[in-house]
């Protein structure tokens, strides 16, 4: 059927051609539609009834391809119900007017998004722009520094190596072109799928519109539908596929630096962190261990012994991380097996006459791997199997932006040639230009199938600096070369959160700041902070004073140490919230207004008001560092709506109003009654545990291969009266794919408080094969608003135990679950 539009007329039952009556003929397609108009073309197919693809095109529709997206979500497609204008899905309406105008719609006619000008092409290059509501906020977007909220900001998508950035550098290493859009309280993602050099801005050039484009490439976007933010990070992990769990003991704290040399330099702070009792679970190792900076290699002068060092860091539990940069050092003739076997394969990239591309880098001259083609990651892959063999646990995929210096650029010539040859993909030749961008992610990616390869059924850890949209799906990352100044402190906030709503839940900081020297008190903040993210790597530059968290007397370090200890106290809740990453692409930092997002009246995001200083670990820890670090003034609390309790104390903190209502009460509330003035202090953070939380806990332990003796704690905190609570535990062997195929503990939890005051805890039936290190629960319960006295566990009497105001008892874990009451 054909159909014209608005201007045009309707013809019915004809052949599927497009007759040229009209300026613009609108066709439906089984998912959607296409429509043309003077020779552009837009398609927009429903992929599932709240994601949409849209792709638009010239002359050809380009090829149907992506690096970022699954196979199996592109190509999924949902029922839709042509319209007079349109087509709707039992979500979204899509509307297409005359010049191919676009305007999606949820079901209770909301504009979600709308084309205020339609795709405008200058040369291969073209923008799109969208109309900009009052109210409207983006999120996302990698790890661009800069406040949390990127509204009236611009921004460049193209990965750069930039030591040293500062909180208006952009770009910097990444190119996530993902964004959350946050509109009157309806949220939605895009996912704008161009690998080129590609530009947002979201109000700057005019406030009533914000716009992406593109200098080539095709014009492919997604449109993912929450309207919860929680629904769009679910949706994003279904098109991307989600970050896999990383290994356990990626949880701890981990030591680096640029580098420790020789051997016994590592050895003693190995040493040094087991008799100082400090939790450590990583090492790594930097450039200088390997002959000449050359990667894949081994210095044999300063580390005479190698696998043997391996091995006793392993023995003594400690896990290493080499570095493996991307280049390959341009050496032949000395017997260099990555470049003998890389030239030998032809995995090289080449200049546009056919040879080889040679730059500079650490190692002097190297050459680069081709990764567009699959047989070149394969190949990269198999350069770790020494490493491997040896037993070093994790790799560091680093200046694979890629970095080239002595170019203004930072990078290789634009017309270096890419050989494209990958299933799913036309076999075909391409410059840099198409490339840059996703050249760290298919690094990361050749890392993370080589190394799994090699040890089938381990969880690779691998660690990238640059990537692209779905780069989470082999590596973690981390925010690069920033400097160890209090801002650069407190940009870690936003950046890891918008790192977090891009795919990338696994990310850090480096602790301290790479560039520089940190004075003490913030080296002792950044450890505190760092704590409660989601990966705690302390590492610094060259010719910077030492980082470790003893090199400061032992005022400092007691208080550092406090806070990496509850750390370890604190990894089965840390473990259970990566697990949820793993499943539902939630992640681990999040905003405030991810859980809370109809605690403003306006449906504004809620960090607005608390100034985005504040974030989440998880679902219900919040974390208060001072929006100013360096100040030592009185600063501002806002607990977002229901009951909070402080963690360290256990006592209540406030009590909001209004629950998680739309009302003007709520954001009033947060402005003024919940308040809190804090007075900052070197040896505290806040940090706020919601009502009705249950945090899983366990013993002390100096890393994460020692048992932790003793039960597994559920500490129970109370909920406003009438409100219920929940939470669970998640674990496995923390290190195989086991879990996959049901080699996992789940167990969920809620309570309730009763009409008579007495406390009802519901555990769950257990859920997986797997055997806990613990047998038994110890739960604890907060914020009784009466003396417990009794306690009975499945009609059982059992005693309590009091002590610092927590009350407790234990019990043996249940596989089919089991109810305790509590008067
Ligand atoms: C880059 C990395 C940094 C590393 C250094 C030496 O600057 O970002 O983390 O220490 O290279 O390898």
């Amino acid at each position: 059927m054909l159909r014209s539009n608005l201007c045009c007329l309707f013809v019915l039952g004809l052949s599927s051609v497009p007759v040229a009556l009209a300026q613009q003929a609108v066709r439906p397609t089984a998912s959607g539609l296409t429509a043309t108009s003077d020779g552009v073309t837009l398609e927009v197919t429903a992929l599932q009834a709240d994601k949409l693809r849209i792709r638009e095109w010239r002359s050809a529709p380009p090829e149907d391809a992506s690096w970022a997206v699954l196979s199996a979500s592109r190509t999924s497609r949902a029922t839709v119900t042509a319209d007079s204008n349109g087509f709707h899905t039992s979500q979204l309406s899509v509307e297409v007017g005359s010049d191919l105008h676009l305007v999606i719609r949820d079901h209770e006619g909301h504009i979600l998004q709308e084309d205020s000008t339609p795709a405008q092409w200058r040369g291969d290059g073209f923008h799109i722009y969208k109309k900009r509501g009052d109210n409207e906020h983006f999120f996302g977007l990698g790890d661009k520094p800069g406040p949390l909220d990127r509204a009236g900001q611009e921004f460049t998508m193209w990965n750069t190596d930039d030591f040293g950035w500062q909180e208006s550098a952009d770009p910097i290493y990444k190119s996530v072109p993902f964004f959350m859009d946050v509109k009157d309280g309806r949220s939605f993602g895009v996912l704008f799928d161009n690998t080129w050099r590609t530009s947002f801005d979201f109000g700057r050039e005019s406030a009533q519109e914000y716009n992406f484009g593109s200098q080539g490439g095709p014009v492919d976007y997604y449109f993912l539908y929450g309207p919860e933010p929680k629904q769009v990070m679910a949706a994003y992990a279904w098109l991307t596929g989600p970050a896999p769990l990383p290994p356990l003991w990626s949880f701890g704290f981990q030591q680096s630096r640029y580098t420790y040399n020789p051997e016994s330099q590592l050895l003693d702070v190995a040493a040094h962190l087991r008799k100082d009792k400090i939790p450590a679970d990583a090492l790594w190792l930097d450039i200088d261990f390997q002959k000449d900076n050359m990667p894949f290699t081994v210095d044999s002068v300063r580390f005479p012994k190698f696998p043997e060092m391996v091995q006793q860091l392993a023995k003594d539990h400690f896990h290493l991380i080499v570095i493996a940069d991307t280049h390959i050092a341009d050496k032949p003739n000395i017997g260099y097996a990555p470049y003998d076997s890389g030239t030998a394969g032809d995995h090289f990239l080449k200049n546009p006459d056919g040879t080889t591309y040679v730059g500079k880098v650490w190692p002097g001259d190297s050459v680069f791997p081709d990764y567009t083609q699959a047989r070149t990651r394969k190949w990269f892959g198999t350069l770790y199997k020494d490493f491997v063999a040896q037993g070093v646990a994790g790799f560091w995929d680093d200046m694979n932006e890629p970095a080239v210096f002595r170019y203004p650029s930072k990078t290789m010539p634009l017309d270096t040639q890419h050989r494209i040859d990958e299933p799913g993909f036309a076999k075909r030749t391409t410059s840099h230009n198409e490339v840059h961008n996703i050249y760290g992610l298919l690094n990361s990616q050749a890392s993370y199938e080589g190394v799994l390869a090699l040890r089938p059924n381990e969880r690779p850890y691998v660690m990238t600096r640059a990537s692209y949209a779905g780069g989470h799906r082999y590596a973690v990352t981390w925010t690069g070369d920033n400097s160890s100044t209090w801002n650069h402190l407190r940009m870690t906030v936003p950046q890891l959160a918008n790192l977090g709503m891009s795919g990338f839940s696994f990310a850090g900081a480096d602790v301290g700041g790479f560039a520089g020297s940190p004075p003490p008190d913030l080296l002792t903040k950044w450890l505190e902070i760092a704590a409660f993210q989601p990966i705690d790597r302390d590492h610094s530059a060259k010719g910077t004073r030492m980082h470790e968290p003893w090199v400061d007397g032992p005022e400092q370090e007691a208080i550092r140490k406090h806070y990496i200890e509850e750390r370890y106290r604190l990894l089965p809740y840390l473990y259970t919230v990566a697990e949820e990453t793993s499943r539902d692409g939630m992640p681990m930092v999040r905003p405030l207004f991810m859980q809370y997002p109809h605690a403003t009246a306006d449906g504004s995001p809620v960090d607005l008001i608390t100034g985005g200083a504040e974030f989440m670990l998880g679902p219900d820890m919040l974390i208060a560092p001072n929006p100013s670090p360096e100040e030592v003034a009185q600063y501002e609390l806002h607990l977002p709506p229901g009951a909070w309790y402080d963690y360290w104390t256990g006592a209540r903190a406030g009590v909001g109003t209004g629950g998680q209502a739309r009302d003007a009460e709520v954001r009033d509330a947060l402005l003024e009654s919940k308040r809190i003035m804090l007075t900052p202090e070197l040896a505290t953070l806040p940090v706020y545990v919601r009502g009705g939380a249950i945090l899983p806990m366990q013993p002390l332990v100096q890393s994460t291969d020692e048992t932790p003796s003793g039960p597994l704690t559920l500490r129970v905190y109370l909920p406003t009266a009438g409100g219920t609570c929940n939470g669970s535990v998640y674990t496995d062997d923390g290190h195989s794919l086991n879990y996959r195929n049901g080699e996992y503990f789940r167990m969920n939890a809620t309570c309730a408080t009763e009409a008579d005051g007495s406390i009802s805890v519901s555990l769950g039936a257990v859920e997986g094969r797997y055997k806990p290190w613990f047998k038994q629960l110890r739960i604890e319960v907060l914020g009784s608003q009466q003396t417990l006295q009794q306690a009975t566990i499945d009609g059982k009497a059992t005693p309590i135990q009091s002590s610092n105001g927590f009350v407790s008892i234990t019990t043996a874990v249940n596989p089919r679950g089991s109810r305790i009451s509590l008067r």
